[in-house]
């Protein structure tokens, strides 16, 4: 069955951060405005998936979740089939997304005071969750080469305090959406390890590669780094359920397992109960769909980075995953304050400002192009009009 993203959705007043949150953050009204900033798409759900929930609705009671195999079953076999990792159901906990499976993490595996190492810029909610947990945020910049993003190991290991017990890392990178090699891990690895270091890989863009590229799951790339690793996963970026705020946390080795459900034991674990049932439903059934969307994004993405090489100063990162375009405009020779003024006042596209990404986003912005095809080109015709 063909999936039609090109169907028109009104997400106005549908409790939608993107949408209903965009005049208080960023001035730019959802009437004439266009919402590409948080990372959700504005597709609907594989059918498998609002299907699920309309059995559950007409079930109609919806108390504590129990049994947790189907899920289980239906994770091990997407890691098997997708990223060729053979997985134990014992060895994944389900959290409350990943954004909580950060913090806990934090608490397992450091104390307050900690640096945690990221590889700036990065997902903004990581020095956000790392300062809320009283963790200090240590940033390596990352270099650019041949146009997208490399860490620079010798200048980390130059700039270590020895305070650090984390690196929080995401694979693929957000944004600019680079897919890490297996040669990078492997050395990413080997600086864990001289530096012992719990390496927490958040691949949650990991089911939005672009076709020519392949993910690299940590742990099947480099099965040595097992006693130090922590992988999180997750259906709700792939199959658009962010709502849904369910995540797995994969960690093989017994004793990290231990830390870790010790500090989800005093948060509070009992899983939510659509977020389950609707990554299982993902998982089993939404096979065929990401394979449209991803398509669908590529066509998108292509339009999408026509556009911008078409506006004199503005450069795209070349994406290899996911659907958040990273676009430098220093070379329009504006300040961030006026290319934000015209951004969000005259082109009324409300986009991720590059600085809250942190040292590194400052001439940057991210702009979201999971929407229909239509909505990328009014995006393209608002940019072009505004800053040509
Ligand atoms: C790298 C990364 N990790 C985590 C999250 C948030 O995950 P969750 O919604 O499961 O908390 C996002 C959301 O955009 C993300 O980009």
């Amino acid at each position: 069955m063909l999936i039609d993203f090109d169907e028109p959705i009104n997400r106005i007043n549908s409790n939608s951060i993107k949408w209903d949150a965009m005049e208080k953050l960023y001035g730019v009204s959802p009437k004439d405005g266009l919402a590409m900033w948080v990372a959700d798409m504005d597709f609907k759900a594989p059918e498998a998936v609002n299907l699920c929930i309309k059995n559950m609705s007409e079930h109609g009671i919806h108390g504590y979740f129990g049994d947790d195999t189907g899920y289980k079953t239906a994770l091990r076999s997407w890691m098997s089939k997708k990223h060729n990792w053979e997985i134990k159901d014992s060895w994944s906990a389900e959290t409350h997304g990943l954004g909580a499976a950060i913090g806990i993490s934090l608490r397992a595996y450091s104390k307050p005071g900690d640096e945690v190492i990221v590889f700036s810029p990065v997902y903004h909610s990581f020095a956000r969750i790392i300062k809320a947990n009283n963790r200090k945020v240590k940033e390596a910049k990352l270099q650019i080469e041949n146009g997208i993003y490399k860490f620079d190991l010798d200048n980390l290991g130059k700039s270590l305090s020895g305070n650090e017990k984390i690196m929080l890392f995401c694979s693929p990178h957000n944004p600019g959406g680079r897919i890490w090699k297996k040669n990078e891990l492997e050395d990413l690895v080997k600086f864990c390890e001289a530096h012992n270091l719990v390496l927490l890989c958040d691949e949650i863009h990991a089911d939005l590669t672009y076709p020519n590229f392949k993910h690299n799951t940590l742990l099947a790339a480099v099965p040595s780094a097992k006693n130090r690793t922590v992988v999180m996963v997750s259906t709700t970026k792939p199959f658009n359920l962010s709502g849904g705020e369910m995540g797995s946390v994969i960690i093989p080795d017994p004793d990290l397992r231990n830390k870790f459900d010790l500090a989800h034991e005093a948060t509070g674990k009992m899983p939510n109960r659509i977020g389950m049932k609707m990554a299982e439903a993902a998982y089993l059934y939404g096979e065929e769909w990401l394979f449209q969307l991803v398509n669908y994004l590529e066509k998108n993405k292509f339009c999408f980075e026509q556009g911008i090489k078409s506006i004199k100063g503005f450069e795209s990162m070349p994406l290899q995953s996911t659907y958040l375009a990273w676009i430098n405009f220093e070379k329009t020779g504006l300040s961030p304050t006026e290319f934000y003024r015209l951004l969000f006042k005259e082109a009324k596209i409300a986009a991720n400002i590059g600085s809250s990404f942190g040292s590194g986003g400052e001439m940057y912005v991210r702009i979201n192009f999971a929407c229909r095809k239509a909505i990328v080109e009014d995006a393209i015709e608002r940019l072009q009009n505004t800053f040509s």
